[in-house]
C-alpha cells in the first residue's frame, strides 16, 4: 500500500524555512546549541578555497556515529537527513567500517581490465537479494540539478503521478523506457497516488516499454520496504540503486536488470574506472547485510509511523529552525522539509526527536 510508503520519508510541509537567517538562528527553543569561531573558520575556509556549488546550512560536522553527528564545537545533533538517505544504516556502522578496513589492506582497485576475486561475490549476493539476473556495478556520477543543464538528450519529461500523461506518451512508438522515482525525493518528497506504480507497470508492459525505477533515495529500506516498488508488489525492468548501498562510506551505485536487458551491453560500451572495485564490493555486501540483519525496513516502517502520527498533530503554518535544538534537517523543495533519520533509530531516540520537533514548532508558534 502506498500510504505505507510515507512513514520515514516524510514531507512536513511549511514547517521549516528554506534558508536559515541570522534572526531565526538566534531563536532557540529547547537546549540551544552554540556556534563559535571554530565553525566560522570551517565556513570561511570552504568559502575561500572551494567552488560555490553548494549552499550548506551553517553547521560544520566532524564526527558521526549511528543516528548522531557532532559539530566542531562539540554539539551533538540527531541527523534527520542521513546524507540524503546514504546513511540509512547509521553513521560509521561498525560492520561496514570493519569490511572497509579489512579489504583496504588487501586490494582496493583492479580496474575491470582484470578480474578480481570480490566482484563476483558481490554480484551474486546483490542479484540474489533483489532477484534480478544481473547487476551493473557503478560508482556514482555527478548530478546536475534544475537550472544547470543541459539534461541528457533523448528524455521527454512528463508530469509525475499522472497516468493519462503516461498513457498518452506511450502511444509514441519511439518511446522505449519510462524512468521515474517511486517517490520523488528532491522534487519535495512527492508520494504518488495509491495504484500509480501498478499502473506504470501495466502500461509499460502493454506498450513494450522498459520500466526503470530510480530507487537511489527510496530504495534500501528507506520507505519501510527493501524497495519502494515493493509496496505495490511491482517489479521494474531496471532498478537503480546508490547512496545507502555503501552505508554512506563511499560512492557505490548499481543497476539491476535481467539478462534480456543487461546482455544488450557489450564489452567496451559502458565503462567505469572505479565501478566494481573490490573495496566497494565488500563495503556494499556489508551495507546490504546490515539492512537485512538489523531488519531496517521493519524499523523504518515502525519508527516512521510513530513520527508521522506525532507530526500530524503539529501546526503546519510556522517557520522553524531545528538545528538550534539539536536536530539537523534540510529543506528539499520550497517550504518542504524531508525528515530522513538513519533507520537504526530507536523508539526512545525517535521520541526525543519528536519532542525536539514539537518543541521547536510550538515554541516558534508561541513567539509569533
Ligand atoms: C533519486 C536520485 N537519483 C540519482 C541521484 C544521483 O546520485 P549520485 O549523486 O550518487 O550520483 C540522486 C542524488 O541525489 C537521487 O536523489
Amino acid at each position: 500500500m502506498l500510504s505505507r510508503l510515507q512513514p520515514v520519508t516524510i514531507a512536513a510541509k511549511r514547517m521549516v524555512s528554506t534558508s536559515v537567517t541570522k534572526s531565526t538562528l538566534a531563536a532557540p527553543a529547547v537546549g540551544p546549541t552554540k556556534l563559535g569561531t571554530r565553525s566560522q573558520a570551517v565556513f570561511d575556509r570552504e568559502d575561500r578555497y572551494g567552488a560555490h556549488n553548494y549552499h550548506p546550512l551553517p553547521v560544520a560536522l566532524n564526527k558521526g556515529q549511528g543516528v548522531f553527528v557532532w559539530d566542531v564545537e562539540g554539539n551533538r545533533y540527531y541527523d534527520f537527513l542521513s546524507a540524503y538517505s546514504a546513511c540509512n544504516q547509521g553513521h560509521c556502522h561498525p560492520k561496514i567500517i570493519a569490511a572497509l578496513k579489512k579489504q583496504s589492506e588487501i586490494l582496493t582497485l583492479s580496474s575491470r581490465a582484470f578480474y578480481n576475486n570480490v566482484l563476483g561475490e558481490y554480484e551474486e549476493y546483490i542479484t540474489e537479494l533483489f532477484k534480478y539476473d544481473k547487476v551493473l556495478p557503478m560508482n556514482t556520477d555527478p548530478s546536475s540539478y534544475g537550472g544547470y543543464g543541459p539534461y541528457m538528450p533523448g528524455f521527454d519529461i512528463i508530469p509525475y503521478n499522472d497516468v493519462p500523461a503516461l498513457e498518452k506518451k506511450l502511444q509514441d512508438p519511439h518511446v522505449c523506457a519510462f524512468m521515474f522515482e517511486p517517490i520523488q525525493g528532491e522534487a519535495g518528497v512527492v508520494v504518488p497516488d495509491k495504484g500509480y506504480l501498478q499502473k506504470v507497470r501495466e502500461l509499460c508492459t502493454k506498450n513494450n516499454v522498459l520500466m526503470i525505477a530510480d530507487e537511489v533515495q527510496t530504495g534500501l529500506c528507506r520507505t519501510g520496504r527493501l524497495l519502494a516498488c515493493d509496496h505495490e508488489n511491482v517489479r521494474p525492468d531496471l532498478v537503480i540503486l546508490g547512496k545507502a548501498l555503501s552505508g554512506g562510506v563511499m560512492p557505490v551505485s548499481a543497476v539491476l536488470a535481467d539478462d534480456e536487458v543487461m546482455l544488450t551491453i557489450l564489452p567496451g560500451e559502458h565503462g567505469s574506472t572505479f565501478g566494481g572495485n573490490p573495496l566497494a564490493c565488500k563495503v556494499a555486501i556489508a551495507a546490504l547485510e546490515v539492512l537485512m540483519e538489523e531488519k531496517l525496513a521493519e524499523n523504518a516502517d515502525q519508527m516512521g509511523h510513530i513520527l508521522r502520527q506525532e507530526l500530524e498533530k503539529l501546526p503546519k503554518d510556522v517557520v522553524s529552525v531545528l538545528r538550534d535544538n539539536g536536530l539537523l534537517a534540510k529543506p528539499t523543495h520550497g517550504d518542504i522539509i524531508r525528515f530522513a533519520p538513519p533507520l537504526v533509530i530507536s523508539k526512545t531516540q525517535m521520541e526525543e526527536c519528536i519532542d525536539i520537533i514539537s518543541g521547536t514548532v510550538l515554541g516558534l508558534k508561541n513567539l509569533k
